[in-house]
């Protein structure tokens, strides 16, 4: 699924994609992609399914386009990363607002789409839905991420057998 020739999507989201700041996204590692992607996924997929329901698009497509929009990055250590998972909703939200002006349900869409780690609960059916996708989509992003590792785990032990055998 591609954003890429969807007008009017592409017209919603217009002013955050322009953002100097937004436009850091596309540097930061985000489950073993670019946080940039991760958050164009969550953002058209959820803003697909809340046309065909008959939601609040525009609010969802911009929230959850903003709900990873933090500049920590990978110089993190890792004991940080690990404690970023349970405060960046507000982290996120800061920057947000920081950079845009946001109505009600978009502010829930971020504060609240870590729920129930983070405990802030999605007021609207808008933030229950970014939630759900973005569990969906970043499990599966996290999933292939340490498959990845795993892998080159892995492989990487082969070859020193290897060259333990061939010694
Ligand atoms: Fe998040
Ligand atoms: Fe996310």
């Amino acid at each position: 699924m591609s954003y890429s020739n969807d007008k009017e999507y592409k017209r919603i989201v217009k002013e955050i994609l322009r953002n100097s700041e937004f436009k850091k996204m596309y540097y930061i590692e985000h489950h073993g992609i670019s946080r940039w992607e991760h958050l164009l996924k969550i953002s058209y997929y959820s803003y697909k399914i809340a046309k065909k329901i008959k939601l609040d698009y525009v609010s969802v497509a911009r929230g959850a386009l903003l709900h990873d929009f933090y500049l920590d990055g990978d110089e993190r250590s890792k004991k940080r990363k690990f404690l970023d998972t349970f405060s960046h909703p507000k982290k996120a939200l800061k920057t947000s607002l920081d950079n845009f002006t946001l109505n009600e349900i978009e502010q829930n869409i971020i504060i609240s789409h870590m729920y129930p780690i983070y405990p802030v609960i999605p007021k609207f059916k808008e933030s229950i839905l970014v939630d759900i996708v973005d569990k969906i989509i970043g499990g599966h992003e996290m999933l292939r991420e340490y498959k990845c590792k795993f892998k080159y785990r892995f492989n990487y032990l082969f070859v020193l057998l290897m060259i333990f055998i061939i010694n």
